[in-house]
């Protein structure tokens, strides 16, 4: 069993991101468990001053990284980068700095959606390099979902095989980084 952690960048009720990790988690083998993660927006800013009593919103959000195999992040892309929402997280996750991080040594891979033609690829770029830094173990897979909008329908499910396909792609290729770094659950 490999336990996969979703987190999507967008807190937007109809988010294609969040959409595209709940496809993800529906078309998951049955040796593969998703966890959507979802209280993004209950995080504070990041305040180093508050680093060693973060309160319970980022200690959820540690041990739910920290209990997971591998993390999947789905993220939107705002004005040619990261969600400022979605850097919060990623800077919390890599404190403290080093091996107690939780996103230090996670295996990790970054998928993203965009209304426009580029699907998100400098956000995913700049993500990957973020998480890097942070001491995760990112993939060099990259999954641009380009015109989102024509891929979803009214409710905000996926409806576009290539795209199903391509989710199905980086949902093996996550497992088998998983597998091949030899990960272990932290608890
Ligand atoms: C955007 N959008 C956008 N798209 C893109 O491809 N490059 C960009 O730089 C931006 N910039 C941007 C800034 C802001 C403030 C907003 C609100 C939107 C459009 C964006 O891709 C679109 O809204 C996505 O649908 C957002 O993802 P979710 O919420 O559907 O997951």
């Amino acid at each position: 069993m490999t336990k996969i952690l979703a987190i999507s960048g967008s807190l937007r009720a109809g988010s294609h991101n969040t959409g595209l990790l709940r496809a993800a988690a529906r078309q998951a083998p049955a040796e593969v468990e998703f966890e959507l993660y979802d209280r993004l927006s209950d995080l504070p800013p990041f305040n180093q001053d508050a680093e060693d009593a973060p309160g319970e919103a980022i200690e959820d959000m540690r041990a739910r990284i920290q209990g997971a195999d591998a993390v999947l992040i789905a993220t939107p892309e705002y004005n040619g980068s990261i969600p400022g929402v979605l850097k919060n997280l990623v800077d919390w996750a890599s404190r403290p700095v080093g091996k107690g991080a939780p996103l230090y040594g996670k295996p990790v891979l970054v998928i993203g959606a965009s209304v426009t033609d580029y699907g998100a690829v400098w956000a995913q770029d700049h993500l990957r390099k973020a998480l890097g830094i942070a001491g995760a173990r990112v993939t060099d897979f990259e999954l641009p979902v380009a015109r989102a909008g024509e891929k979803f329908d009214e409710f905000g499910e996926l409806q576009h095989e290539e795209t199903a396909a391509q989710i199905d792609e980086a949902v093996a290729k996550l497992v088998d980084h998983h597998r091949s770094l030899g990960q272990a659950v932290r608890s």
